[in-house]
């Protein structure tokens, strides 16, 4: 490798054109069904026509009874906390490191989000869950960061020794699973995002799936009403009565994204098992490398491969920042490399550090600060994440961000000097 770092005029490693990844894969019969739907209806009042298909299709896919699409995964997770009765002053542990709306719903309904610290894998740490229990928490919220299971057992032997309830954001990972059995299935209910780039996509949209016919009922009166609430929920239940108006939202997803998810779920498994080929290439390829280090995925884990976090460790690279590894490697023309930004540390946003000025009714909202999650902030600085690609033609990308890797690092005293 005798040319120069991109970065001081050298020949990038990358030359392919942009872009280097999208998602969801877009093929001609995501776009036949679409059209399809464009003539069987873009707006449907009940759980009929495609609605109904996708719902049916994702308690199949999961083995749960009762799943409901919602607008957006934020609408999913704020009808999961409604709907297990979360409301003023209880406590509900969710993860520091996560993407927001894992937790900002809780603000709305009057609820504390009690922050944890994450391990090693950036998921939530159920050493640390265990010391925020207190006589208020009501439930654990976890996310399966960027598509690796969390360690659902650990947490489902302190949800239950406390009688909490266990609850999931499985945005990251459809499709993920622990020996079998899929993320999302855990706990007593579970939120997934079906927004643009996420594993299963419909565009925009998100579900609940839960066994539990209270929450199922509630979910439903959180952001549906009249037919589908009038036609799912016993005429006997005393909540009959509300189902003309329910709670008086609308969370509804659009047909057209319901009509690409559909589409899409019916490929998932086959475009994960790519992912998954392609994921042990790059952490092959990339296992070794000074400055970085590439995960393991525990035996019986299936990861959905959101994306691939490496850490980068400066104390390898003479204490290279990692923004300029970073700003060496775009350089070289790995233009989908990501520090992420959105999903950090919830203290390092000014809504959990000083929330009262746009919620000036929570004068009891905890206030966070920086320094107070010492595992999920370093895991966030130093945090590189790359995207898995599902299919063999994307193969030689993954040779060309190798070469870009192996050059960076192997250069690095030219970044330092
Ligand atoms: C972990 C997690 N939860 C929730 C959401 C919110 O989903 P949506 O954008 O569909 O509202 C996201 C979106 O990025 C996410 O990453």
């Amino acid at each position: 490798m005798t040319s120069p770092l991109a970065l001081f005029g050298g020949t990038p490693a990358i030359t392919a054109p942009a872009p280097h990844f999208t998602w969801p894969p877009l093929t001609s019969d995501t776009a036949d069904a679409v059209l399809a739907q464009l003539q069987a209806g873009i707006s449907i009042y009940d759980r009929s026509g495609v609605i109904a298909e996708l719902e049916d299709a994702l308690c199949g896919y999961h083995r749960v009874r009762h799943a409901v699409l919602t607008s957006s995964g934020t609408a999913a997770l704020h009808s999961v906390y409604v709907a297990c009765g979360i409301g003023p002053g209880d406590e509900v542990i969710v993860p520091a490191y996560t993407f927001y709306a894992t937790a900002t719903p809780l603000l709305h309904l009057g609820a504390i989000p009690v922050l944890a610290d994450c391990d090693d894998t950036g998921n939530l740490d159920p050493a640390d869950v265990k010391l925020r229990i207190t006589a208020r928490t009501v439930a654990v919220m976890v996310t399966h960061m960027w598509g690796l299971p969390a360690d659902m057992d650990t947490l489902r032997e302190i949800t239950a020794a406390h009688d909490l309830l266990l609850l999931e954001d499985a945005s990251h990972a459809a499709g993920a699973s622990i020996t079998g059995r899929k993320a999302g299935t855990f706990g007593d209910a579970a939120a997934f995002s079906l927004n643009g780039p996420k594993p299963l996509s419909g565009g925009e949209g998100g579900f609940v799936l839960t066994d539990d016919d209270e929450i199922f009922y509630q979910v439903l009166l959180h952001g549906h009403y009249n037919k589908r609430c009038r036609n799912e929920i016993p005429a006997s239940h005393d909540l009959y009565p509300y189902t003309v108006t329910g709670m008086g939202l609308k969370f509804r997803i659009h047909p057209l994204a319901a009509a690409v998810a559909l589409s899409q779920l019916t490929c998932l498994d086959e475009y994960l098992q790519g992912r998954r080929g392609i994921a042990t290439r790059i952490r092959e390829a990339l296992n070794g490398l000074p400055g970085i280090i590439v995960s393991d995925v525990p035996d019986g884990v299936a990861h959905s491969w959101y994306g691939l976090i490496l850490r980068y460790q400066p104390d390898q690279l003479g204490g290279l920042p990692v923004e300029r590894f970073y700003d060496a490697l775009k350089a070289e023309g790995c233009l989908e490399l990501d520090r992420p930004g959105s999903t950090c540390p919830l203290n390092l946003h000014p809504l959990f550090q000083a929330p009262t000025p746009l919620f000036p009714h929570r004068a009891d909202m905890p206030t966070y600060a920086p320094g107070q999650f010492p595992k999920a902030e370093a895991f966030h600085r130093n945090a590189l994440k790359l995207p898995v690609w599902h299919r063999e033609v994307d193969i030689p990308l993954v040779g060309a961000y190798t070469r870009a890797f192996t050059k960076v690092t192997s250069r690095y005293r030219d970044l330092t000097g």
